[in-house]
């Protein structure tokens, strides 16, 4: 399976801060934002990971992570002109998909929980042996914001509708979805909405009519958080503050967990947190390093 981080838009409800400066790459705490999307799907197993970004911000990404063999993973870029709707990733990034399967996240989507990487291994390996989509159900206070999914009384899902005025459940879609290669043509042949995008709700929805749509839901140990303003930001940095200080174990470090699942050595991940010996990040990562586990 593939993977593709959208880190496009104007970040207009961020600004000034995303003036001049792609959101995904402003800081949650002390990594780029983008950090936390990129991790979940290495957690989730992807190797292969496009990055669709505007044209002005595409090269910040490729200094950040260049092609990504730092890390064993490999990394690549495309630009999307205009924003033309979440679904369009699949047509920017037809090339890279190919004739695989491939897991789409925003890049603005942190998700943090015990179990969240078990939950993404069983994602790709059912996609893999049936085909088919899977996404998740996340209860929110406030649904109206998202696409939201609704249920029959056996808990079968008749529907999901994006940014309903009226919820008819608190599980809302995060911004994490996984598909078969038929979502390169479902993308193609959906209709912009009446805010003239082209909806993943849309593409979820042409799944669900053909009965190939699986919803996962998470319970209360499950950490998503969107961020979408600035208060937003703050909260999800104080979020990683909190945990990280707590329990001395990073959130999100894409250098760990290539470390940890054997696509870098010791060595490579000592060469990495000299490079950022500096900062309590850089320290980290050296201290695993040395101590081996
Ligand atoms: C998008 C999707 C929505 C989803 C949300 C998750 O909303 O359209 O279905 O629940 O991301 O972050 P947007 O960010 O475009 O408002």
């Amino acid at each position: 399976m593939k993977g593709i981080i959208l880190a496009g838009g104007k970040g207009t409800r961020l600004y000034p801060n995303t003036v001049s400066v792609s959101k995904q790459l402003i800081p949650v705490y002390d990594k780029p934002l983008i950090y936390y999307p990129l991790s979940s799907l290495m957690l989730a197993g992807i190797r292969d990971v496009l990055i669709i970004s505007t044209p002005e911000d595409t090269p910040l990404y490729r200094h950040l992570f260049g092609d990504g063999a730092q890390l064993g993973m490999n990394i690549s870029y495309a630009v999307q002109d205009s924003p033309r709707g979440l679904a369009d990733a699949f047509i920017v990034g037809e090339t890279f998909i190919a004739s695989d399967s491939v897991a789409l996240i925003l890049g603005d989507n942190l998700f943090y929980g015990q179990y969240f990487s078990e939950h993404l291994e069983r994602a790709v390996q059912r996609i893999d042996a049936s085909g088919g989509a899977v996404v998740f159900g996340y209860p929110v206070a406030d649904a109206s914001e998202f696409g939201v999914v609704e249920f029959d009384a056996d808990g079968n899902v008749r529907s999901i509708e994006e940014k309903p005025a009226k919820p008819k459940s608190n599980y809302a879609v995060p911004g994490l979805y996984f598909y078969d290669n038929s979502v390169v043509d479902i993308a193609k042949n959906v209709k912009p909405s009446a805010r003239g995008e082209i909806e993943i709700t849309s593409v979820n929805n042409a799944y669900l009519d053909k009965n190939n749509l699986h919803v996962v839901t998470f319970g209360r140990g499950m950490a998503w958080l969107d961020t979408g303003s600035v208060d937003a930001m703050l909260e999800a940095a104080e979020f990683v503050q909190t945990i990280q200080k707590m329990q001395g174990f990073y959130i999100s470090c894409i250098e760990e967990i290539a470390w940890r699942r054997g696509y870098i050595g010791s060595e490579q991940l000592s060469n990495l947190g000299h490079a950022l010996a500096t900062t309590n990040y850089g320290q980290y990562l050296l201290r695993l390093a040395e101590s081996g586990h």
